[in-house]
């Protein structure tokens, strides 16, 4: 285990009607409030209609930016930016999914800074500060809502990237379950796909001694494989929300990955895929995380072989460790397949002719990528072959 700092500033409200914290928390702030969200679940769920109201009682002046985007684009936020620096925006608040969060995080940097906001997330600027947002969560997938990353796409240049900084944790973040129950069942699923593949992207790597990590990362998958099937067939149970919605916060916050450093080449590899065909997040990991698996499984196949043992139940009697390995990964497609996931890049219509492109998507930030298994670009043409 290496050395570590742990700090995450989120507040999280967590649970049935913690709404009624928001005019609390709003009382630590100016008078002129954006408002941002996606493409309208949230006026046909009737939560904007709460989120008005207490924005109304708070005596607030609300400005609004809709439309954000599933695959957020860097136009959006610079719509979102120009508002803030307009309107002398004091605080943000984010209503939707992880696209809604991570356009916000990169409206709140870009209104503090003269840079444009793709510099930063590209890495050519860096980041001067950002307006304080909080964030109300309706889908459990990203874990956005309590950490600092964000993913942007440039649908011109056919770009996605990752970026973070320290003035992008939200200042509080709100997820009510009862928020939740109306997500489809196709996104519920991605959704439940990036949960376990944040936990895998963690599950992956070379350090000695995580004892207690590799078994918080093994709870959130032995859990989220125990209650994905029930909450797939009942959508609109809340304590199934509620576990799945926990799940992906702690997926992604920081406290399972202390002191070592995952893989995240498969999230590479997705955003390359989603930024030329804009296909959902958690339907490309889908198809590409047992590819990776298998592709990589050489590099460590102990680490294979514990995760089919002890999330799996694959009976090691009798086999190698790499059989045993390979029966792991096996096991997790038949699941992704079981809930509904997408297993084939020819599910989206994707085929050969774009896997030269999608490739060089995968290493215009560097030429190598991946932690546990060091990939190029050669590498992600195979792996993109391979799922097909
Ligand atoms: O736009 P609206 O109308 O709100 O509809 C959304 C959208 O169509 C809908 N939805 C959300 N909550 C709903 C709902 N529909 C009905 N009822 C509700 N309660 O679901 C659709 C997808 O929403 P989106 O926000 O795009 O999904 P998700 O949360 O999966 O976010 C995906 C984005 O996050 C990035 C992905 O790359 C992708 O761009 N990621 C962000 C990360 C981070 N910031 O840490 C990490 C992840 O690995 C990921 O890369
Ligand atoms: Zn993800």
């Amino acid at each position: 285990m290496q050395n570590f700092v742990f700090h995450n500033p989120t507040r999280l409200y967590f649970g049935k009607g913690q709404l009624s914290n928001l005019k609390q928390e709003l009382d630590n702030y100016g008078q002129n409030i954006l408002l941002v969200y996606g493409g309208g679940s949230i006026k046909r769920n009737g939560l904007y209609n709460q989120v008005i109201n207490i924005l109304n009682e708070s005596n607030k002046q609300i400005f609004e930016l809709s439309g954000v985007e599933p695959n957020p684009r860097v136009t959006t936020a610079r719509k979102g930016i120009e508002i803030c620096k307009n309107e002398d925006i004091d605080f943000i608040i984010a209503v939707g999914g992880g696209s809604t969060i991570d356009c916000t995080k990169a409206i709140a940097v870009g209104a503090k800074s003269n840079e444009d906001i793709w510099d930063i997330v590209t890495k050519k600027a860096s980041p001067a500060g950002a307006l304080p947002f909080g964030t109300i969560l309706t889908l459990a997938a990203t874990g956005s809502e309590m950490n600092a990353g964000s993913v942007i796409t440039n649908w011109e240049t056919k770009e996605k990237h990752g970026w973070g900084s320290p003035y992008s944790f939200p200042t509080f973040s709100i997820l009510d379950p009862a928020f939740t129950k109306t997500v489809p069942e196709d996104q519920t699923i991605y959704g439940i796909v990036d949960i376990m593949s944040h936990a895998l992207e963690h599950y992956f790597h070379h350090e000695e001694n995580t004892l207690l990590q590799d078994r918080m990362v093994e709870g959130i998958l032995q859990t989220t494989v125990e209650t994905a099937p029930k909450l797939v067939g009942d959508l609109e149970n809340e304590e199934l929300r509620a576990t799945v919605l926990y799940n992906g916060t702690m997926a992604l916050n920081g406290m399972v990955n202390m002191g070592y450093h995952g893989d995240w080449a498969t999230h590479n590899l997705e955003h390359a895929v989603s930024a030329v065909h804009d296909i959902p997040h958690g339907g490309g990991l889908a198809i590409l995380f047992p590819n990776w698996m298998k592709y990589s499984i050489d590099e460590n196949v102990s680490r294979f072989k514990q995760l089919a043992v002890r999330v799996f139940n694959v009976d090691a009697e009798g086999k190698s460790d790499k059989e045993i390995g390979l029966e792991g990964i096996e096991k997790l497609r038949d699941f992704w397949n079981s809930i509904g996931a997408p297993s084939t890049l020819s599910d989206y219509n994707i085929t050969e002719d774009s896997i030269e492109e999608m490739a060089d998507k995968t290493v215009i930030a560097r030429p190598e990528f991946g932690n546990f298994k060091k990939l190029n670009r050669q590498d992600a043409v195979s792996i993109y072959k391979q799922s097909l």
